[in-house]
């Protein structure tokens, strides 16, 4: 094929098995946020580049490096959207969501775009189911949240590890970055060159540097749970609390800080060992509304790799029995009818439209898993029946269509 009639590096079509592990994962993640009582909301793939620069942060990668910008017809700056935070809390914003009620718990799901380099568990188009909480400060909101990620590892049956970290607010983070742009400063040759220039424009962000020399350098640097105010702190240990009273594990890493630079307090990711990668992440950012226009208020989520947690799933068994109508003769008619009548009983019934002998239709049934073959011939067709053959026992009865 020509490879400009190839989907384009990092996009992918999704059919077959994989995609019934990614019905599965996102079945199964809906219906836990159905118990905890979230809203869907659909939010547009499309916002102004702008939203994404001033929320994500202009010295992120995904600023920087990541995002697919395009001009409209009129030059304004576009952007695909490579995550769902940004335009949720501009949904909220616009649609004066605080003004109904105090609080407000939503999630979206659909694809987010960005130009990272492709290998297993990262594309250029992936999908995610985020959960965004608006309107609450405290620490049980942060509990309840990280309890639906871990909710949902533990329905998928996937091994992850929840690390959790709190990253302070206005208050206390000055003091901490202060500490800590000393302390990069005195490790500085041992920096690698992105992270030089890290340092001073962002310098948490030197924390989570994959680099071997900067991960053995940033060992030994001040902590930022050290540094948080009492409201932080005490945000923090109630948060501890709760989660142990959930009984969700978790671990504390100091070093977390996320790639996004709207979080406030409250950071934690879903690290899956088998992927060496984070699966579900997501924290606070509790000034970010306040940024885009709104009242003053406290924030929180997640988002969910779809993608990433399809990888770590086994297929479902369990697929719903598919009976398939096999024509003989001069039946069309008849065999449309009996067809239907499965169909309308609730049943998943499929109408070959092969030709061939019956031993290479029922071959045929028998590769495609298919649980039943209705066979209709001019006898049956005369009778008012068909011959219903179970294709895992063997046996095979006549019965009339409604009676199946
Ligand atoms: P994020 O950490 O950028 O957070 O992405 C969340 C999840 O999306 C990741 O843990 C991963 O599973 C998946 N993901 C990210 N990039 C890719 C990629 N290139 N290919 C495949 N999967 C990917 C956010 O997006 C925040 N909006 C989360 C959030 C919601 N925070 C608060 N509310």
């Amino acid at each position: 094929m020509r490879e400009e009639f190839q989907a384009p590096r990092g996009f992918h079509d999704i059919l077959g098995e994989d995609l019934r592990k990614f019905r599965y994962v996102t079945s199964t993640i809906r219906d836990i946020l159905r118990r905890h009582n979230f809203e869907e909301i659909i939010l547009p793939v499309v916002e102004y580049a702008d939203l994404f620069e001033r929320s994500i942060g202009e010295t992120t990668d995904i600023v920087q490096k990541e995002m697919f910008v395009f001009e409209d017809r009129k030059g304004r700056r576009l952007a695909l959207r490579p995550e769902g935070t940004a335009g949720a809390v501009r949904a909220y914003v616009q649609n004066r969501l605080f003004a109904q009620r105090t609080y407000h718990k939503v999630f979206y799901e659909g694809p987010m775009f960005r130009h990272e380099r492709p290998q297993a568990g990262r594309y250029r188009q992936f999908h995610q189911i985020g959960v965004e909480v608006f309107g609450v400060a405290e620490p049980h909101a942060d509990a309840e949240v990280i309890k639906v990620a871990h909710e949902i590892v533990e329905t998928l049956k996937i091994k992850a590890d929840i690390e959790i970290n709190s990253i302070g607010c206005k208050v206390c983070r000055p003091a901490y970055r202060e500490a800590l742009v000393g302390y990069l400063n005195s490790v500085s040759e041992k920096l690698c060159s992105v992270c030089l220039d890290r340092k001073d424009r962002n310098p948490l962000r030197v924390l989570d540097c994959k680099v071997e020399t900067c991960k053995e350098a940033v060992k030994e640097a001040p902590r930022v749970t050290d540094y948080l105010c009492e409201e932080c702190r005490d945000h923090y240990s109630k948060l501890s609390e709760y989660l142990k009273a959930l009984g969700v594990p978790y671990v504390e890493n100091p070093h977390l800080v996320r790639g996004l630079d709207y979080y406030t307090r409250t950071v934690f990711e879903v690290v899956s060992p088998d992927l060496g990668s984070a699966i579900i992440a997501g924290g606070r950012y509790d000034y970010l509304v306040e940024e885009f226009g709104g009242p003053p208020t406290p924030a929180l989520g997640f988002a969910a790799g779809i993608e990433r947690i399809a990888l770590l799933v086994d297929t479902p068994k369990e697929r719903e029995p598919v009976y398939f109508v096999i024509p003989f003769g001069d039946v069309i008619p008849y065999a449309l009818k009996v067809t239907d009548t499965i169909r309308e009983k609730g049943k998943v019934a499929e109408l070959s439209y092969r030709k061939g002998n019956l031993r290479k239709q029922l071959d045929f049934a028998n590769k495609m898993g298919y649980r039943y073959a209705v066979i209709v011939g001019e006898d049956e067709m005369r009778e008012g029946v068909v011959s219903l053959k179970d294709m895992e026992t063997g046996e095979q009865v006549r019965v009339r269509p409604e009676d199946i």
